[in-house]
């Protein structure tokens, strides 16, 4: 059966993008057939998707990954479109308030839903309300850290509030300055053999296989 991973914040800039193409390679490198869905009109995720089909079209060594955009109130129909695949994962747009009804059912029909946050208090107002949302409409919720400095005194104390709004994930995404680089050519610190910072997103992704029972 098609397992569902939503990547949703109300924030811009948590990291939605960056979880969700990562997740993606991992996954498709671990021999899945993946799916990304992006229904942010921004298209982070589908652009990303273009340039890895462009770069795959001269080094074929990479691990494909197919992502297709769809429209967030007509969310049915990409997901239906993607329902071949073992594991689907979705990119979305902040500002949940905006479309709060259709992200709701987007979240129920989810398996897991994995709400990245930035240790910050503006991140907390923001994040505090939409997991308060998960909880009461009954979906599997997690929380990622993501940036994160535990040598910083605030980053423990959003951390300690977050914690009690929240199931947050025992993985933390570190600040990586050099994350965005290979999304360039459509490709993530996974697709090299030795980059700094690949180590989370690959325990990310062991976190949430087990968690969505791939
Ligand atoms: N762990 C991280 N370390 C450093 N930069 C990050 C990290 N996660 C995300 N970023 C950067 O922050 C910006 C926003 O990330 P993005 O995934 O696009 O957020 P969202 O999709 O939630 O708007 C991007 O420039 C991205 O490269
Ligand atoms: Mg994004």
């Amino acid at each position: 059966m098609t397992k569902v991973v939503l990547v949703s914040s109300p924030k811009g800039g948590s990291g939605k993008s960056v979880i969700a193409r990562h997740l993606l390679t991992a996954a498709a490198q671990s021999g899945l057939n993946v799916i990304g869905v992006d229904y942010d009109r921004q298209g982070t995720l589908d652009k990303w998707g273009q340039r890895r089909a462009q770069t795959l079209s001269k080094f074929p060594e990479f691990v494909p990954v197919p992502v297709i955009a769809g429209s967030l109130q007509n969310w049915r129909a990409a997901l239906k479109s993607a329902a071949r695949a073992d594991l689907i994962v979705i990119d979305t747009p902040p500002s949940v308030e905006d479309h709060m009804a259709a992200i709701t059912n987007l979240a129920q029909a989810s398996d897991l839903v994995i709400v990245p946050s930035v240790c910050t208090q503006d991140d907390v107002d923001s994040v505090a309300p939409w997991v308060e949302v998960l909880k009461t409409t009954k979906c599997d919720s997690v929380l990622v850290l993501n940036r994160a400095n535990r040598r910083t005194n605030s980053f423990a104390k959003v951390r300690g509030r977050l914690i009690k709004v929240a199931d947050v994930c025992p993985v933390e995404l570190p600040q990586l300055e050099d994350v965005h680089v290979p999304s360039t050519q459509g490709l993530t610190l996974l697709d090299f053999t030795k980059s700094r910072g690949q180590e989370p997103f690959e325990e990310l992704w062991a976190f949430t296989k087990r968690k969505v029972q791939l």
